[in-house]
């Protein structure tokens, strides 16, 4: 029995063919940012998996007399989607979708056979720095605090200190690549780096 005239068959199978090549379109970009329909991004789990760019122990940017105590200094790693550190190698700098994310560690110093230095505990929160240009047109970029358990969160505020330090002193494109020390060199190559970050 003939359920569909032959023209419907190959209508389904284009649409078939179509909604295939969009799955692999999806697919081919798994990183970029996804967001809730009330706009909250969402927290992304794999980003473990993503490029490891360094770790800062016990930074602050604050003036002096406010150093935390060497005991509870954390440890922040950052890492950034792969897709965007490809192009920053190409380019110097970072396209849109771009994501990165700041782990924070508490440190220790006592424990197993350890008897000098420190090394990294459990996961005290994680920051979120995006580019979305169609998203936030007024500044880039957003920011988002996740702490150690939300699964989505607000961007925060054009005017957040986050912000304003960010574009204020990162070397590249708001971000603080002076302080990532294999990007330096690709960044000074390509003239993106802003020398007085430096300082
Ligand atoms: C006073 C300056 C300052 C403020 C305020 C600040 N940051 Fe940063 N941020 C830094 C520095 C310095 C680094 C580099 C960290 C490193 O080297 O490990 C950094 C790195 C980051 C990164 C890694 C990607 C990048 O842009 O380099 C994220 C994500 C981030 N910060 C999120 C935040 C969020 C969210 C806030 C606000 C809640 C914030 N930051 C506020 C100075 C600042």
């Amino acid at each position: 029995m003939r359920v569909f005239t032959m023209k419907t068959r190959i209508l389904i199978a284009l649409s078939l063919l179509s909604l295939c090549s969009r799955l692999q379109a999806q697919q081919a970009r798994p990183d970029e940012p996804r967001y809730t329909s009330d706009g909250q991004f969402m927290r992304p789990d794999n980003y473990r998996e993503w490029i490891y760019l360094s770790s800062g122990l016990g930074m602050t940017y604050a003036g002096a007399g406010t150093a935390v105590n060497a005991l509870n200094e954390r440890f922040d790693n950052v890492f950034v989607t792969p897709q965007a550190y490809k192009t920053f190698l190409e380019t110097g700098t970072w396209p849109d979708k771009t994501v990165f994310v700041l782990e924070l560690r508490s440190s220790a110093s006592k424990g197993s056979i350890n008897k000098g230095g420190h090394y990294q505990e459990e996961v005290v929160g994680m920051e979120v720095h995006l580019k979305d240009v169609s998203r936030f047109p007024e500044t880039k970029w957003a920011f988002f605090e996740f702490g150690t358990s939300a699964r989505t969160a607000q961007p925060l505020p054009p005017n957040s200190r986050c912000q304003t330090c960010h574009s204020m002193n990162g070397a590249v494109d708001q971000t603080f690549v002076q302080f990532y020390p294999t990007l330096i060199p690709v960044a000074k190559a390509k003239g993106t780096f802003k020398p007085e970050s430096e300082k």
